[in-house]
């Protein structure tokens, strides 16, 4: 962010000259992380913390004072419901917190916890606030789009005073054991612990109570006051630091105050996985894959994960500190076991992990050991609402997940191609000669990016008018080769004279509003400004009317959208973003919805892009930079302003990985790095990693030199150009993970953990992965000077590599050394697997659209092979009305086949507009890995389709040295939507 910003000139003087002073004393990375909390510096958060510090060192006298009325528990059509007793003082005073524990039809539980006296808005709010009394109880309607069907035959079997079991899930094979005193769930798969709530007495849910004011002393007794002070500065010694109340009803950071009209609201639990010893998931940071221990220790963090979308300006690495989205979604695992929990929540979170060594059996000491995790969840306000998947692969757990949340839209074929973009493309020429040049050194990219510069002095939804003077010509020249434009569009709103953009938001009422029920001011790019509050239906439908084609001119059906800064991201305001105690829609606190915040957002601006005109129904491309559970039904995200690094390069794997396992798989990180000058070594490798990044872009800042993959000198522009090409070369790949994604949630790229839950030895691998499941498995090269890679083999298949189809010498388990001079991008292709390509290289994925496919089969080691193709138009919502083709191929007893993976091919292959202009499109060649010896004297096979057989040239090529014998079929010729088979015997 902050840069060339809209302060003047004398503000950014004196800034620059401050922070160079400053530089001069302290690390740069230190800055910036002052500027965000850390867990003492929020107050739930360090009481929380404290009050687990304190039960454990109470050990085993320490008791939740958490408890169920047993009397009144209930399980009715797949619903528990009961009343959870706080005691809150000596006296043994409760208040009420009902819970909910649904089963739902899925084999998911979720455990939902809210608080009498709030829920009945029985409570007063300090300062006059406007705001609602309740504790947040819509993050489902964000989040949540299906799965929540009760499973009605989940049936009690077992309870007693003491508890309750309940048996639910697929054959009954999952167990919730809740006990009463302290209340606490086990739950249990085939009979074993795997996830438990409250084992170490953790949970916490901050009652509403009164604000007690203290008595101030009396005028006269100065000398008594004197004599106060030095008590109350003894004060925080006697009260311990879980029951400290000095930020009960106020907080104030980096000069800003939180009114807090509510009082403390904290919500907390403790969550334990039994017998695991990786977590995964909860984005966004930059950090491991494999999360690490939280409370300090060798190689630990000292600070819990924070989940608080934030503008972190030049973000440190492997650093628990929050970025600008959260999923707080977490995957366990053991070997050959995978569970997860889902912490629906928007507000300040906070988890800290710790592992311990447990004795599998008491009796055998020391020996025997297993590791389980425990993880503490601390969030500021809301509802505990927490779902919990047991697995037992991490397949179901994506799946599941999935049907909660809901999986990756399918995106315009387009945006799976090259994105050009930098701060700024400074005109229209600019753009159209950017454009010329792609196509001058036959460079293929999909989309060119404006930033900010383009708008009418950040006014978004106007165009400079000295520098883009023909939006229009400039788009149709981007589609002449069936490119796209993508410009931004932020939440703020200049707040400005004559600009009917902030007239209508604010005579709508449409801003979000500050703790006095006023439009909320702060400073963004444009200065000062407004935000829309696309929490409201309002809002959202008055946001729709802006995209019109005749409401914003100079767009077409080309031009979509890019979402900055909507943390939202506020200048002046506490940890860069707004006040917590501003007002939504609903009268809901800013501190309540937080994270939601860029969803709600990029929601609008995606209704907005399906409703541009009447009739006209294409999918949406909208990028976003904040993000919450649910955000990957929205298109892309990427991991924001990183570094021109090596370190940066290496740190983006392992992001986008844990984006993928978080169920919001289309992600990928600025290409070549946002801040300063990449060496072109580095620019070059980080184009490869970049091929491989389900969203591909390069970008730059506004002070970075230029840096279009044209404008490298040889031989990086080659390697550079050829590394775009393979990308467009594998999109028929990309494309069918992407249709895997939006089927069932799968990540597009997967790490080892992943794909393979039985293999211990990759559970913390996190710099590589498979793409899809073409059994494509890469490794970029990160560092600088490298001319190898150690690529960690997970199985015992074979792999060679892709380009010069070299069987590796290689042990599960074990890493193989792969070739990787600067023009290599280590990628091997696993045995067994199919998958699709095209081998004409072009300008766009627009221009490929009809191009013949070449299918790569690689052989395992049982001579077997399989994999599938999805095609469709790359743009409408046909595919939802049967336009598309998906196919699965075999290799299999000798036998190569394609069939028709789903049964809507009951219609015949050229109806509808799609099908018949695809309906010529064919399998032009197949290349087959790994070929046996005993084919070696074929000249000619017969291929059989669509009632028809023909002859086909073989071609064998036999094995020399490393290099695997391999086979091509050319000129096949046959229907991609046919079925056909080739007959090796
Ligand atoms: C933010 C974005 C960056 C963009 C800049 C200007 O820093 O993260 O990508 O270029 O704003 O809009």
């Amino acid at each position: 962010m902050q840069s060339s910003n809209p302060l003047s000139w004398r503000w950014t003087a004196y800034l620059c000259l401050l922070s160079v002073l400053f530089s001069l004393f302290t690390p740069a990375v230190m800055v910036k992380e002052n500027d965000f909390k850390k867990c003492h510096q929020s107050g739930f958060c360090k009481r929380n913390r404290a009050l687990a510090d304190h039960a454990i060192s109470q050990g085993t006298s320490w008791q939740a004072p958490y408890t169920i009325a047993h009397d009144q528990v209930s399980l009715k059509h797949g619903q528990l419901e009961a009343t959870i007793l706080k005691t809150i003082d000596q006296q043994g005073t409760t208040v009420n917190l009902p819970i909910t524990v649904s089963f739902l039809l899925s084999g998911t539980a979720r455990v939902t916890v809210d608080e009498e006296k709030r829920q009945a808005k029985s409570i007063e709010l300090r300062n006059g606030s406007g705001a609602r009394k309740e504790r947040y109880n819509e993050a489902e309607k964000w989040a949540i789009v299906g799965g929540l069907t009760l499973d009605k035959d989940a049936k009690i079997s077992h309870q007693d005073k003491k508890g309750i079991t309940i048996k639910y899930g697929p054959n009954l094979e999952f167990e919730a054991e809740i006990k009463y005193e302290p209340f606490a769930i086990d739950f249990k798969r085939d009979g074993t612990s795997h996830i438990k709530f409250n084992d170490r007495g953790l949970m916490n849910m901050e009652h509403w109570r009164p604000k007690v004011d203290k008595v101030e002393p009396e005028k006269e007794g100065e000398e008594e006051k004197k004599e106060g002070e030095e008590e109350q500065k003894q004060e925080p010694k006697e009260v311990p630091p879980h029951l400290d109340e000095s930020t009960w009803w106020d907080e104030t950071f980096g000069g800003n105050t939180d009114s807090k009209p509510r009082g403390p609201e904290s919500v907390a639990l403790d969550i334990s996985f039994h017998g695991y010893d990786h977590v995964y998931g909860i984005p966004e940071h930059a950090g491991p894959l494999s999360l690490k221990e939280t409370r300090g220790g060798e190689g630990n963090y000292e600070e819990p994960y924070r989940l608080y979308n934030a503008d972190v300006f030049e973000y440190i690495l492997d650093s628990p500190m929050t970025l600008y989205g959260a999923i707080p979604f977490m995957q366990a695992q053991r070997k050959d076991s995978t569970v997860g929990v889902f912490w629906l929540n928007s507000a300040e979170t906070w988890v800290d992990i710790t592992k311990a060594k447990e004795s599998k059996n008491p009796l055998a000491l020391g020996i025997a050991t297993k590791t389980s995790t425990h993880t503490h969840w601390i969030s500021e306000s809301g509802l505990m609402d927490v779902f919990v998947f047991l697995g037992p692969t991490p397949q179901d757990i994506s799946k599941k997940y999935a049907e909660l949340t809901g999986t990756t839209a399918m995106p315009p074929e387009s945006a799976l191609g090259y994105h050009q973009c930098r701060w700024n493309y400074v005109s229209d020429d600019d753009v159209k000669e950017v454009d010329r040049k792609m196509d001058k050194f036959k460079i293929p990219y999909d989309v060119i990016w404006l930033d900010i510069e383009y708008t009418d002095e950040k006014k978004y939804f106007t165009w400079d008018p000295n520098m883009f003077k023909d939006p229009i010509s400039m788009g149709k020249q981007l589609d002449e080769h069936g490119r796209k434009l993508v410009i931004i569009i932020d939440p703020h709103i200049k707040n400005t004279g004559s600009y009917p953009v902030i007239d209508e938001m604010k005579s709508k009422g449409l801003a979000v509003k500050n703790k006095d029920g006023k439009d909320f001011d702060g400073w963004c790019w444009p200065g000062s400004s407004m935000w829309i509050d696309a929490f409201s239906p309002a809002a959202i439908k008055w946001w729709c009317s802006l995209f019109k084609y005749d409401a914003f001119k100079g767009t077409l059906e080309n031009t979509y959208i890019w979402n900055d800064m909507n943390e939202p991201s506020v200048f002046n305001g506490p940890e860069v973003t707004m006040p917590k105690d501003n007002l939504h829609h609903g009268g809901w606190e800013h501190r309540d919805v937080h994270n939601i915040n860029g969803m709600t957002f990029h929601n609008a601006t995606y209704e907005a892009l399906l409703t541009r005109k009447t009739g006209e129904l294409r999918r949406p491309f909208v990028l976003t930079r904040s993000f919450f559970a649910g955000s990957q039904r929205l298109g892309a995200m990427w991991t924001g302003d990183n570094q021109a690094s090596w370190e940066h390069l290496g740190a983006a794997v392992p992001m986008i990985l844990a984006q993928g396992i978080a169920g919001f798989p289309f992600s990928g990180a600025d290409v070549g790095g946002f801040f300063g000058n990449p060496e072109l070594e580095l620019q070059t490798r980080w184009f490869q990693a970049g091929a491989f990044y389900p969203f591909f872009r390069g970008h730059a800042h506004i002070d970075a030199r230029r840096r279009e993959p044209y404008m490298a000198a040889e031989p990086y522009r080659s390697i550079i150009t050829a590394a775009l090409r393979l990308r467009y070369s594998l999109m028929p790949s990309w494309y069918t993970a992407f249709f895997h994604a939006n089927r069932d949630g799968s990540p597009i790229i997967r790490p080892m953990y992943w794909t393979h839950p039985g293999e211990e030895s990759g559970f913390a691998v996190d710099d590589q992965f498979f793409v899809g499941s073409t059994g494509l498995l890469v490794k970029p090269v990160v560092e600088k000077d490298k001319d190898t890679a150690d690529v960690y083999i997970p199985d015992d298949e074979n792999y060679y590599d892709y380009f010069t189809y070299h069987k590796l010498p290689t042990s599960k388990g074990k890493t193989a050394s792969v070739p990787a001079p600067i023009e290599t991008i280590p990628v091997l292709m696993r045995g067994g697997h199919i998958f699709p390509r095209r081998d004409v290289p072009r300008r766009s994925t627009q221009l490929m659209k009809y191009d013949d496919f070449t299918l790569v089969v690689v052989l395992g080691k049982n001579g077997k092979a399989e994999g599938d193709l999805y095609v469709d138009d790359g743009d409408s919502f046909d595919y939802q009305k049967g336009q598309y083709i998906h196919r699965l191929f075999k290799l299999k007893d000798k036998l190569l086949t394609s069939t028709a993976a789903s049964t809507h091919e009951g219609k015949s292959l050229s109806d509808g507009d799609w099908m018949k202009r695809f309906y010529n499109v064919s399998f032009d060649k197949v290349i087959i890995v790994g070929a046996p010896a005993s084919w070696a004297n074929k000249i000619e096979v017969t291929v059989k389709s669509e009632s028809k057989e023909r002859p086909v040239n073989l071609e064998y090529h036999k094995a020399e040295g490393a290099k695997a014998a391999y086979v091509v079929l050319s000129r096949l010729g046959v229907r991609v939507g046919a079925d056909w088979e080739v007959n090796f015997a």
